[in-house]
């Protein structure tokens, strides 16, 4: 064996259950229980040649577009392998060995995972207690002239639970020296996004996912943004073919097919509500939430309801590894919310 990096050796192996997945109802990885939109399935059966494939990607379509989209310039915008390069390639740019990283517990498990790697000092502060609100006062508490990098989830992941732009304002203020990540991986399930921030604070930087209501999750496309001049330095960071061509490709069709999106939006905010009343009847705890999934209390047999659920073709995620009792279950379609309804009734 070849000794790694300190960082590497303390590091613990992170395992996301993700094998046997196919043919189960997924509500365990917040994914877009249905799928992509059809035309980008179609274009992409369209353009798919033997030449396209032999060539590394061009991006001059894609950027242009996407930013567009999202009402920035293309030079304010990443393209990235996902959020998860997102997060890489910023930890990258600004956070050194040694260097302080604050984020929150319990939250998306990427964050400290590429701080460590980086061999950062990752400091975690909790969620309140039993609210899982977002902890203002103690989080600002954290922040020091040292730290480096702020990793926030919003809405977070996997309370649900979101945090207003007059506290991510206050973060961005206590915080002048940072880069401050806004991960607004659910943003379409609540609909509140920093923005229209990024103009005024030149620490700020947002992201966000075509992993998750978009439907795109197995194609690892995510975009960051943030003001020209760090971007500048972010690109110098990252690998110029992180982003493969079909995920390049399939991001402008996925845009220009809003309607798909926010028709399966307003679906699965929707099955959120019954999910609640469906708690209430069965007297179950749960947390509200503001993404496409719901964090309830499964008590002492969270891992045996899980799996039991995982049984009966129903795939839900235990969380009582962080939160005790903790489950957390995707919302889709109306009609895969109600499977799981009645699969839970039966063994609750
Ligand atoms: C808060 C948050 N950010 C990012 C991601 C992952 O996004 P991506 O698939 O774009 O890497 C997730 C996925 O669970 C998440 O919960």
């Amino acid at each position: 064996m070849i000794a790694p990096r300190p960082a590497v050796l303390k590091m613990a192996p992170y395992h996301p259950p993700s094998g046997g997945r196919a043919g189960k109802l997924r509500l365990d990885f917040n994914e877009n229980t249905v799928g992509c939109s059809p035309r980008v399935a179609e274009y992409l059966r369209e353009v798919l040649t033997q030449p396209l494939l032999a060539v590394y990607p061009e991006y001059e379509d894609t950027r242009p577009a996407l930013a567009t989209f999202f009402g920035i310039s293309p030079d304010e915008l990443l393209l990235s392998n996902g959020t998860d390069e997102a997060i890489q390639v910023l930890i990258n740019t600004y956070v050194d060995d040694g260097d302080e990283v604050l984020t929150l517990t319990p939250s998306y498990a990427m964050y400290r995972f590429y701080a460590e790697l980086a061999g950062a000092q990752v400091r975690e502060v909790p969620y309140e207690a039993d609210t899982l609100a977002f902890p203002v006062a103690r989080f600002l508490a954290q922040i020091r002239p040292s730290t480096k990098a702020i990793l926030v989830a919003n809405p977070n992941n996997p309370t649900g639970c979101g945090v207003s732009l007059a506290v991510v304002e206050q973060v961005l203020q206590a915080a002048p020296r940072a880069a401050v990540l806004i991960d607004e991986a659910y943003y379409e399930f609540c609909g509140r996004t920093a923005l229209p921030l990024l103009n005024k604070y030149p620490n700020l930087f947002v992201s966000r996912t075509f992993s998750k209501a978009y439907g795109m999750a197995a194609m690892r496309m995510g975009c960051l943004m943030s003001n020209a001049a760090n971007m500048a330095h972010l690109r110098k960071a990252q690998s110029p073919y992180s982003v493969n061509l079909l995920a390049a490709l399939a991001a402008r069709v996925a845009v220009a097919d809003t309607e798909y999106v926010s028709t399966y939006v307003a679906e699965a905010v929707a099955s959120r509500e019954t999910l609640y009343r469906f708690f209430d009847e069965m007297k179950i705890g749960y947390w509200r939430s503001e993404a496409n999934f719901v964090l309830f209390r499964a008590g002492e047999r969270a891992v045996p309801i899980r799996d039991e659920l995982r049984r009966r073709g129903v795939l839900v995620r235990d969380r009582s590894y962080e939160l005790p009792g903790a489950v957390r279950v995707t919302v889709g379609r109306a009609e895969q919310t109600e499977r799981f309804m009645q699969e839970l009734r039966e063994i609750w």
